[in-house]
């Protein structure tokens, strides 16, 4: 047989011929990167099955599961921030930007990180931040993450405004603290009565959120197109006559009627009707939360809404030291928006923070899990915080200060 038959006759098929380069490619390392690069939006590159609530290490497993467990619809909306989400990445990668300078380690059950927030005992500096509707995350919604807050060493939880049960179902759910958000109300009846409401439920704080006005028009048209829906209904803007098709006022500039209507004073309105402190959330700048004071609030919260309020502005971690400075201790300074892991929140800490405040990902574990999710995920993060402190050689909060830090924010 003449050589060319012979490479003919013993040539691979094509069929062979694909299986072998198959096989060439998935020994390459350059396979796990091709496939990671096509999963979205998380790989479960271990798993063959889904992890189950005891295998759960840290923050970042829950969001997968909560994936697969809720629409995309509120998948999307839990997810995304504001514009092109760069505030939102820069909340994350401002932890890149500040080292950990740890001192001698000591034995973590020497860590007691309790502290009092405006009257609340608390015994990590950890607050589930206020978030909108969480049924639809899981059935046992606000409720649930009531009672996992409360059994998860009696956390506080702040209740959302925008809440799927009323608050006082929420708030006789269970024992722990509960705070109460909303967002300032052009029906001054209607937001007399919430805050009454949340008082007589029995609220002890009332945080009002400033920030997302001029994000708040984006925001509410990304919101209306999630999950791949297609767009419904329209977006009411102040000044918009019913039946006109001409814009007027402030209609012209697609400001929406829930925000951009108010200034400092109308704090200095609703501060008589709150019986209990007043937080303001939403503060990014040291002028500001100087005025936040000079307009009766008793406590700062620094954040970007979670990289949902206006895009392009700072990360809350580079701004907290002047927010810090610019207080001076007469009043607690909470922060949040980015916080995922004990380090961050350690960094926060050190930064000066009084206390910081989980978003994302107590929704990550309620959506997860249920009650029984939500209490893990914090428990996890508590348990990260204090294992980060005994690393750094920090036994109590006190101990935890700017030395421990090094900041190139750039
Ligand atoms: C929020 N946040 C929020 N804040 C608020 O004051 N009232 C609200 O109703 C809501 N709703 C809401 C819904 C969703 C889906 C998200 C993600 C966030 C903002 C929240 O309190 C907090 O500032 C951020 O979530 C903090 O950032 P991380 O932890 O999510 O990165
Ligand atoms: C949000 C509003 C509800 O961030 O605060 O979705």
């Amino acid at each position: 047989m003449a050589d060319i038959e012979r490479t003919w006759i013993e040539s691979p098929s094509r069929r062979v011929a694909l299986a072998r380069l198959a096989g060439l490619v998935a020994a390459s390392p350059l396979f796990g990167t091709l496939v990671r690069a096509q999963q979205d939006p998380r790989p479960f590159s271990d798993h063959r099955r889904l992890p189950g609530l005891a295998e759960m290490q840290s923050s970042f497993d829950f969001e997968p599961l909560f994936f697969g467990n809720v629409s995309l619809q509120t998948y999307d909306y839990t997810a995304h921030g504001d514009g092109s989400e760069f505030t939102l990445r820069r909340n994350r990668e401002a932890f890149d930007w500040v080292d950990l300078l740890p001192r001698r380690a000591i034995d973590p059950a020497q860590v007691d990180l309790a502290t009092e927030l405006l009257g609340v005992k608390m015994k990590f500096p950890l607050i589930v931040a206020p978030s909108a509707v969480q049924v639809p995350l899981h059935p046992d919604g606000e409720i649930g993450m009531h009672k996992a807050a409360t059994a998860a060493s009696n956390t506080l939880m702040v209740l959302s405004q925008n809440t799927s049960t009323p608050v006082e179902q929420v708030a006789s759910a269970a024992t722990g603290p509960l705070w109460f958000q909303m967002y300032p109300q052009q029906d001054r009846t209607a937001g007399r009565r919430m805050i009454e409401g949340a008082q007589a439920a029995g609220c002890t704080a009332v945080v009002i959120t400033v920030d997302q006005q001029a994000s708040y028009y984006e925001r509410t048209q990304q919101d209306r197109n999630l999950g791949g829906t297609p767009r419904s209904g329209t977006l009411t803007f102040r000044g918009a006559g019913a039946g006109t098709t001409q814009a007027t006022g402030a209609a012209r500039y697609r400001v929406s009627t829930a925000r951009l209507w108010y200034t400092w004073r109308y704090l200095d309105e609703i501060r008589p009707l709150i019986r209990v402190p007043m937080l303001i959330k939403g503060v990014l700048d040291a002028d500001d939360a100087r005025t936040c004071l000079e307009h009766g609030a008793d406590g700062i919260i620094v954040s970007n809404h979670g990289g949902r309020s206006m895009d392009y502005g700072p990360s809350t971690l580079e701004v907290l030291p002047e927010v810090v400075a610019a207080v001076g201790r007469r009043v607690p300074v909470i922060t949040d928006s980015g916080y995922r892991r004990g380090t961050d929140i350690l960094k926060a800490l050190a930064l000066g923070a009084d206390a910081v405040m989980l978003g994302r990902t107590t929704r990550w574990g309620l959506g997860a899990f249920g009650i029984a999710g939500a209490q893990r995920l914090l428990e996890l993060m508590q348990q990260e915080l204090v294992q980060a402190a005994a690393a750094s050689g920090c036994a109590k909060l006190a101990d935890i200060d700017a030395s421990l830090v090094r900041t190139t924010f750039v």
